[in-house]
């Protein structure tokens, strides 16, 4: 890039000198239709919990979930991401749970298709809310069996699209994963259906009060750093968007977000395809609660969303997102 002029003629700061000028020049911008947002629920009547790890984020039973729904159609957020708090007694070795058709996911589906049509709807393909072990898949001898997991996961995703939910997030990691999903979608007449992959999804530290908020933290004896991705490393993320995008992704994630920035803006100017951002818990809570405790001002909301547009994705899954839509 070729810098022209020089100072005196050239002054920077013209162009910052004012609010008006400032908006005027500003390359990006976030608008609420970048915006998702994730829900946890919970079992039980008449329930907004709060999550201990997460302060302002809830759990809330299913009876409940119409007051955070109402707002996010007040203020036309395009999707949210349901996650379940799934109870203990309800969890086993192979994560059977996943595939009851009256589990804490696919009733929020039906709930919200039914009373809030206009609403997107995501869901997380994985087994970690619903196994004792915490892990995303099927054990074996202190491994994750990555084909006998997919013919889980395949069930999972079969019965999410089924019961309503638009798009299907495998966040699991598992390799082959999405072809598979994508086959077996078509073959039951899904084939609208959206796929939207978890493709870099790094083995992060920054998962923890996510862990809490579903009940898998306590659970994990060993970490997820044989399925999810090592975070030195950058080619092996393109790899992973290259064979997701040929198995028939129509959208990739890549997960965490600031600390990966990198990535989003390497995908989006080699593989054309929209790519979404994830604010995780961990990053949430770090804001929230440098600003609870008066060190950084609520401005850095905002800042950490807009860098997300500037390295290019199309949209931010963010616990920020009613905050921060109230706002713009
Ligand atoms: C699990 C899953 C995780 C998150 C979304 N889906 C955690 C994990 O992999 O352990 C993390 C989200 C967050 O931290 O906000 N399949």
């Amino acid at each position: 890039m070729k810098i022209l002029g020089k100072y005196p003629n050239i002054r920077l700061r013209r162009i910052r000198n004012s609010d008006w000028m400032r908006r005027l020049t500003s390359e990006n911008s976030l608008n609420v239709n970048d915006l998702i947002l994730p829900i946890f629920v919970r079992e039980g009547k008449n329930k907004i919990e709060p999550i201990k790890s997460m302060p302002g984020v809830f759990r809330y039973s299913i009876d409940k979930i119409n007051i955070i729904l109402n707002k996010v159609k007040k203020y036309k957020i395009p999707m949210v991401a349901i996650f379940p708090y799934t109870p203990n007694n309800k969890k086993d070795k192979f994560g059977t749970e996943s595939l009851n058709e009256n589990n804490l996911v696919c009733k929020s589906i039906r709930y919200i298709k039914k009373r809030y049509p206009k609403i997107g709807v995501m869901t997380d393909v994985a087994l970690d809310p619903y196994t004792t072990h915490g892990h995303d898949g099927i054990l074996n001898n202190n491994k994750i069996d990555n084909d006998k997991t997919i013919n889980v996961l395949v069930k999972q995703a079969l019965l999410q699209a089924k019961m309503g939910s638009d798009v299907i997030a495998p966040s699991d990691m598992m390799d082959g994963r999405i072809g598979v999903i994508r086959k077996t979608l078509d073959k039951n007449g899904l084939k609208d259906i959206c796929i939207l992959s978890y493709a870099v999804k790094y083995a992060s530290n920054f998962y923890g009060p996510f862990r809490d908020a579903v009940g898998s933290k306590k659970k994990l004896k060993f970490d997820k750093k044989t399925y999810q991705m090592n975070y030195r490393n950058s080619n092996e993320a393109f790899r992973e968007i290259g064979l997701d995008i040929k198995e028939g992704a129509d959208i990739v994630m890549v997960k965490p977000g600031l600390p990966y920035l990198d990535i989003i803006k390497n995908i989006k100017e080699n593989f054309r395809i929209p790519v979404f951002a994830y604010q995780v818990s961990g990053e949430y809570s770090l804001i929230k609660i440098g600003i609870k405790m008066g060190y950084i001002n609520e401005d850095s909301i905002l800042e950490s969303l807009i860098s997300f547009k500037r390295a290019g994705a199309s949209a931010i899954i963010t616990y920020f997102a009613l905050d921060i839509a109230k706002k713009i």
